[in-house]
């Protein structure tokens, strides 16, 4: 039984699950800039759909790539837009495991954290009704968020820049097969 169809299937279809929500990230930052009191929720998002959903299916991407290669007969060393597109992607990972997942857990922390297990949901109407006047603890400060909380998400949003470039420069080699 030829598998090679199969595996492509599950190739591009982990694709599309694993990169859809790269290209939404900047949706939601921009979202939760124009919304501050919402940035810390919002990144938590990002955070989460990157850790249960892009990562283990972008590794995925590697063991179906490798398949691919295995059962399609693939001379890997004549095949420059392979060999370009597995280190884009080796960088891809290197990148967000060491240098983008710390950034946003960073902005997350400067943000007010994350609520502790168990916590009472934060952001409800209290039991007692509104609280006389002034805005909540925990809300933006006077003045706009910190500068160092900005450089902090500019950072991400230029790494997540970068990461979404290599994403479209790998599917790009994969799809064209260009060689150089
Ligand atoms: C970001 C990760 C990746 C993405 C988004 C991606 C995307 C794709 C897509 C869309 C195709 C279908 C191309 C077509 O049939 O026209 C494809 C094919 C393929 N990919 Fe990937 N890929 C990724 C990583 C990898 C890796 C790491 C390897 C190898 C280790 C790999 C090996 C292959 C092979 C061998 C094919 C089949 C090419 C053929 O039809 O002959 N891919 N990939």
């Amino acid at each position: 039984m030829n598998l090679f169809p199969l595996l492509l299937f599950v190739h591009v279809l982990g694709a599309i699950i694993a990169f859809g929500p790269a290209f939404s990230f900047p949706i939601i930052g921009a979202m939760s800039g124009k919304e501050p009191m919402h940035a810390n929720f919002g990144t938590r998002v990002s955070l989460r759909l990157a850790q249960v959903q892009l990562t283990p299916l972008a590794l995925l991407q590697g063991i179906t790539g490798l398949s691919l290669i295995y059962f399609g007969h693939i001379d890997l060393f004549t095949s420059t837009w392979l060999l370009i597109a597995i280190v884009l992607y080796v960088i891809a990972l290197g990148y967000a495991g060491a240098v983008q997942s710390p950034a946003v857990k960073k902005v997350i922390e400067l943000s007010g954290g994350a609520p502790k297990p168990g916590a009472a949901p934060a952001g409800g109407p209290p039991a007692g009704g509104p609280p006389a006047g002034g805005p909540p603890a925990g809300g933006p400060p006077a003045g706009g968020p910190p500068p160092e909380l900005m450089a902090a998400i500019r950072k991400v949003q230029q790494g997540g820049l970068f990461l979404i470039v290599l994403i479209i420069a790998i599917v790009f080699l994969m799809v064209t097969k260009l060689s150089f």
